[in-house]
């Protein structure tokens, strides 16, 4: 038996790639230096689509726009329902307004959704009414122009586009298996997609970067980070934003995030007493991690920079996990149909360790 299926083969895929030894992530045939903060995010789609739907424009950017406008035409009647929620809960229940079919228009829609929702959600929170998406201009820059109401600088859009070009796709990690879980029922998109939201939510996958945020406000200076690790560590808890399932040497995700915060420093947007608490802390974390698994790599994973980069953006910290998704759905969108097509249903098996069937009396 495989403790949480570690090692174990489920798919054979033409997606990605994640070498955990090397720390590469190649994504159909390109490694991620050669995409993150290189093309844009409806680029991104157009690979990772290839194949899996027939007559896919070669240029999804006006296809993605008039999906985020048909997104908010089909669900801004329902915004109100979804006030009060947690953002991520808000985006959960308003996509499963959504169509549950396998074409283009569908995969489209479920595409552009987080991007139309959360903003939505966001400013309903601050009492502001939602603002409709714009469907000639890139997404990246759409969602930060739907979320602040104005045309954001082109330097955030760009910090935005090679996040979620960044972590469109990440290998079999636990939402995307889910995602293909569910498209091996040949279920609608929205189900998979749905259903690796939920996958996505827990702290352990796509929830950290909060956690992240909290743990820098906790510490405070950079002065106090080897003390509050040491404590954080001697009393059996993890710390969020270091060690990964497959990656035994540095995460190349948080190359390209940490490549994208530095771009963006230029232009003022990024708080240099954060950075250099940061700092303080990951090379803290990596040395009291080091001390503490000798003979298990622990270093820095994608979270840890999704969280400084999410907040230079401007994103509050709760919104961080749907913003994820907002990248990520991308990914599970190109697995569910890969293995939908494989036409072979997901069914493990299990050991059973309960107690022997009595006879009945
Ligand atoms: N801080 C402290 N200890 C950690 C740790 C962390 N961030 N990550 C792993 N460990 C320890 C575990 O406690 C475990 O110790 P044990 O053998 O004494 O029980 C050991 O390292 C192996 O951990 P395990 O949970 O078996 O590894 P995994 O491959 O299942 O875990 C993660 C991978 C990502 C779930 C794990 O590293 C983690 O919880 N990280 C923090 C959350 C996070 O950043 N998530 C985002 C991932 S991109």
């Amino acid at each position: 038996m495989h403790d949480g299926l570690e090692n174990v083969v489920a798919a054979e895929t033409v997606l990605s790639d994640v070498d955990g030894l090397a720390g590469r992530l190649v994504i159909r045939g390109l490694p991620l230096s050669a995409l993150a903060g290189r093309v844009s995010y409806e680029h991104a789609l157009g690979l990772l689509w290839d194949g899996f739907f027939p007559a896919l424009p070669r240029d999804l950017t006006r296809s993605l726009g008039a999906a985020r406008a048909k997104v908010f035409e089909l669900t801004s009647n329902r915004f109100g329902a979804a006030s009060g929620l947690a953002p991520f809960d808000a985006l959960r229940m308003l996509m499963g307004a959504l169509p549950d079919r396998t074409d283009l228009d569908t995969a489209l829609m479920i595409a552009a959704a987080p991007s139309v929702l959360l903003p939505a959600v966001l400013r309903q929170a601050e009492g502001k009414s939602p603002v409709a998406p714009e469907a000639d201009i890139g997404h990246a820059a759409d969602i930060l122009r739907m979320m602040a109401g104005v045309d954001a600088p082109k330097a955030m859009a760009d910090g935005l586009d090679t996040y979620l070009v960044t972590v469109s796709d990440h290998g079999l990690n636990a939402s995307t298996f889910t995602a293909r879980v569910v498209a091996s029922t040949q279920a609608g998109l929205d189900s998979s997609v749905l259903a690796a939201l939920g996958a996505l939510k827990g702290p352990l996958h796509g929830g950290a970067p909060g956690p992240v945020l909290d743990m820098l406000d906790v510490i405070g200076t950079p002065g106090q980070a080897a003390g509050w690790i040491d404590a954080t560590l001697a009393r059996g808890e993890r710390l969020m934003g270091f060690g990964h399932r497959i990656y035994r040497v540095r995460d190349p995700r948080a190359d390209a995030l940490s490549a994208a915060l530095d771009r963006l420093r230029s232009t003022g947007n990024v708080d240099a007493t954060r950075m250099a608490l940061a700092g303080a802390v990951e090379t803290a974390a990596l040395a009291a991690l080091q001390r503490h698994k000798p003979d298990r790599p622990l270093l820095t994973n994608v979270e840890f920079y999704t969280a400084l980069l999410l907040e230079a953006l401007g994103f509050p910290r709760d919104t961080f996990t749907a913003v994820f998704a907002i990248g990520r759905v991308g990914g599970w969108i190109a697995h569910s149909r890969e293995q939908a097509l494989t036409g072979k249903l997901i069914r493990p098996r299990s050991i059973y360790v309960g107690p022997e069937a009595k006879e009945a009396a």
